[in-house]
């Protein structure tokens, strides 16, 4: 088992996700630890016949909260250890080829605007600058009334200790509250898990687009 970070039926969920891509651009992750998202997602897009690369962002490096999470799972991890090898054994499969890019995603991700989005699920950028810098790198690849954007730290502000760190947690929250006409919610599990899901449905101007 997959030490994770998201409920089960996230998981159900991201595989009907997977297995309902059009076909008309790749899957991405920003955070996927040891893959138990990845994991999912990628199971449903094999059934719908993905034929491209799936890209996968983190840093895998193990935090002390990480190492008691997967203590907590049944998994040992030391600090600072190199969780890439472990991802990649996770996620390894023949059809699908898995693009790990290790680092700081506010360094790493650079995406080229010619590649078009169609999955896309945040678990690292909840907070700016991090956040932001996800959102214009990414968001001029959305494709109207396609791409699904899965926020799997949306309500995470819920949980922070004092105003200050709410309200810094509430990035996200903010963006789709101001562009809640660009996007609809798809899915949603109240106070069960923190994640949400929306769809792309085109019209913002990325180019200024406000991220605050
Ligand atoms: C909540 S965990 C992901 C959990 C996984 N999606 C799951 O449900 O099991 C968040 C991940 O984001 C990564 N992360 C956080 N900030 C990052 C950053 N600035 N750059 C790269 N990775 C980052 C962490 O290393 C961690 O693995």
């Amino acid at each position: 088992m997959i030490p994770a970070m998201t409920p089960s039926w996230v998981h159900d969920y991201l595989r009907r996700i997977g297995a309902s891509w059009q076909g008309k651009g790749v899957a991405i992750e920003l955070g996927s630890w040891l893959g138990a998202t990845a994991v999912p997602l990628l199971e449903g897009l094999r059934e719908a016949g993905y034929n491209k690369p799936f890209y996968a962002y983190d840093r895998w490096e193990a935090n002390r909260e990480q190492v008691r999470k997967a203590r907590e799972q049944g998994v040992k991890i030391t600090n600072k250890q190199d969780l890439l090898p472990l991802f990649q054994d996770n996620v390894l499969n023949d059809d699908i080829r898995v693009f790990c890019q290790k680092g700081n995603i506010s360094g790493t991700l650079k995406w080229p605007s010619n590649t078009p989005v169609e999955i896309c699920l945040f678990d690292a950028p909840k907070q700016n600058p991090i956040f932001e810098h996800a959102v214009r790198q990414l968001g001029p690849s959305f494709i109207p009334d396609v791409t699904v954007w899965g926020l799997l730290d949306y309500y995470w502000h819920r949980d922070r200790p004092t105003e200050k760190k709410r309200e810094a947690a509430r990035v996200p929250v903010r963006f789709i509250n101001r562009y809640h006409q660009n996007f609809s919610l798809m899915a949603e599990w109240g106070h069960s898990c923190a994640c949400a899901f929306f769809r792309y449905r085109g019209g913002v101007d990325w180019e200024n687009v406000e991220v605050s």
